[in-house]
């Protein structure tokens, strides 16, 4: 579902767009292909979208392009002093391919095997999919695997400085698997290096909040898909669970915010989420 919403929102025209991103389309499914292909119409698009919008509430689409757009500058940014970058559960994450920030640069693809696989055999057959950095490619399970091992046994390299992007993942996985890759993390960056990553307020978990409006049909939508949320954090303490595994935390932002940087100025109406944050950390 990124990548159906990363297509649409490329499909838009350009002055109201917030991204580009031209392999999102090579990840969905036939179906989605054909949705896509007649929603180069201004039209359909906007029939398609406001569809979506109403079978999954008016949360998730908007949340996820001003997300990716705040992650694309923020790593932007971050990627000028660093010369590797990790992205965890890359999913169909496109930066490798599309930011030129990127260029020269090696970025390590770490996903559980069997989206990678998907992944890989998409790229193959993608005319889009040259890099504009090194793609290493590491399978494993967080749950599981040692990513610290993994990674280095990869190639990185622990006295550069590096950037690690975990964005759409947290809230899919345990306590303890969150806490094993922060540590990880925290082993694998020398200090300065920054961490980029998402998490779902854990208010929003309760499906009954009445903090957030939007919770509802959104939780229980990717509950019926098979990947509830279970994991989630609170703003109000997060610098100190950042400081306790010796992060320090840089920025909180939700993507309420930054949809309302991206958004209105374009003319669009849509919002982010006050739910779902995006933060910016380094290692101390
Ligand atoms: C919602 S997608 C986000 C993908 C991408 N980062 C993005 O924002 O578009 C969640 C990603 O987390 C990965 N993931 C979920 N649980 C995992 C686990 N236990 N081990 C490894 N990867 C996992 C999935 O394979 C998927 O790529």
């Amino acid at each position: 579902m990124m990548a159906v919403q990363r297509a649409l929102e490329s499909r838009r025209p350009c002055r109201e767009r917030l991204f580009t991103d031209p392999l999102a389309a090579s990840f969905v499914s036939r179906r989605w292909r054909l949705v896509l292909s007649v929603a180069r119409l201004g039209v359909v698009r906007q029939a398609v979208e406001s569809l979506y919008d109403r079978i999954g509430g008016p949360g998730p689409r908007a949340s996820a392009i001003a997300r990716t757009r705040f992650i694309d500058e923020a790593l932007e940014q971050t990627a000028a002093g660093a010369e590797q970058i990790v992205i965890l559960g890359a999913g169909f994450d496109s930066r490798a391919y599309r930011l030129n920030a990127l260029a020269g640069r090696v970025v390590y693809e770490v996903d559980h095997p069997a989206t990678q696989a998907f992944k890989r055999a998409r790229l193959r057959r993608s005319a889009s999919s040259s890099t504009v950095s090194s793609v290493r490619f590491v399978a494993l399970d967080f749950e599981r695997d040692d990513l610290t091992r993994a990674v280095l046994d990869a190639g990185y390299d622990v006295r550069a400085p590096g950037v690690f992007l975990w964005e759409g993942v947290t809230n899919y996985l345990t306590p303890a698997a969150v806490y094993s890759t922060l540590a990880a993390i925290r082993r694998l960056g020398c200090p300065g290096s920054a961490l980029l990553f998402t998490y779902v307020e854990e208010a929003a978990l309760d499906p009954d909040t009445v903090a957030f409006p939007e919770a509802r049909q959104w939780v229980s939508a990717v509950r019926s898909r098979g990947e509830p949320w279970i994991f989630g954090l609170d703003p109000g303490s997060l610098a100190d669970f950042l400081r306790d595994r010796r992060f320090v935390m840089v920025a909180d932002t939700s993507t309420a915010e930054a949809g309302r940087a991206y958004f209105p100025p374009r003319g669009r109406e849509e919002r982010g989420s006050g739910l779902y944050h995006v933060v910016h950390a380094s290692i101390a």
